[in-house]
This record gives C-alpha cells, structure tokens and sequence, in this order.
C-alpha cells in the first residue's frame, strides 16, 4: 500500500536534528493513517483493539510533535531567529487543532478521525516544513556564512 505521506528530499533543511524529526513525525502519521484504514475496515464500532491503539497512536503523534516544535523554538530562540514568533503561532495553531481532534474524535474510544483531518495534517506538514521551517534554514546558513557556526542543541 502507498505510504500516505511520502519522504521527499524537498523536505531536508540541512539542519539533521529537525531532519530527522520530521521524518518521524511523517512515520508517526503514517502509522495513524494505516491504523485508521485497517479500522475503517473492520467497523470501527465494534473493535475494541483498533480503537485503542488509534488512541495511542494519535497520542504518539500529538506528544512527538509537541516535542518537536518545543525544540525548534528553543532551537530558534538559541539563535535570535527574528521570525520565531509568527513561527511558533503556526506551532500553536496545529497543537490546537491536533488536541481538538483527539478531544471530540479519537479519546474514550469515539474513535473517528476525519479524513479531511489527515489530508489537512498533510499539506499542513508539507507546506510548513518546505516553507516555514525552510525560512528558518535560510536564516542560519546566512548567518553561519557571516558570523561563527552555529551551535545546535543535543538532542
Ligand atoms: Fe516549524
């Protein structure tokens, strides 16, 4: 089966923490997706099991890019990012929405995630890491070329 949200090279930043970061969050949405065709298929109403690994599943997804986000700011904020907040509101929007969704469709087995939900979540991702977090790369190659290297934090 087709991977839902396809690994593309568009998506590096040169930067391997976030790199790697948002190849887990796009495998953490992968497996949400799987879980949620394979539920779909075996009548959500009536499986126990599926419905509470969809839960875990989207809790892993919400913990790990809460995770993420937090240490791109402070990763941000290490490095006098002048577009850290704009940055982090559009963190905070998807955090919201993320908790919204988990809240009235997947919490206390009402397991029912919004295809739309998932699609949205994709271009979201796709549109942020190539756009948003890629202004951020751009910021620290240019400053790298004009000042010392920039030192990441461990992660
Ligand atoms: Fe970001």
């Amino acid at each position: 089966m087709t991977a839902f949200l396809t690994w593309s090279k568009d998506w590096l930043l040169g930067i391997d923490a976030l790199d790697s970061q948002h190849k887990v969050l796009a495998d953490s949405i992968n497996r949400l997706v799987v879980e949620c065709r394979q539920t779909a298929a075996v009548s959500p109403e009536k499986n126990e099991r599926s419905r509470e690994l969809l839960a875990r599943l989207f809790q892993e997804l919400y913990t790990t890019t809460k995770e993420h986000f937090c240490f791109e700011e402070a990763l941000m904020c290490a490095e006098d990012y002048p577009g850290l907040s704009a940055h982090a509101r559009e963190h905070v929007m998807l955090i919201a929405e993320l908790k919204a969704t988990f809240v009235n469709g997947v919490k206390e087995g009402r397991c029912k995630l919004d295809p739309e939900f998932l699609l949205a979540l994709k271009s979201w991702l796709i549109a942020h890491v190539t756009h948003s977090d890629r202004e951020f790369a751009e910021f620290l190659r240019g400053k790298n070329r004009s000042g010392p290297a920039a030192s990441l934090p461990e992660h």
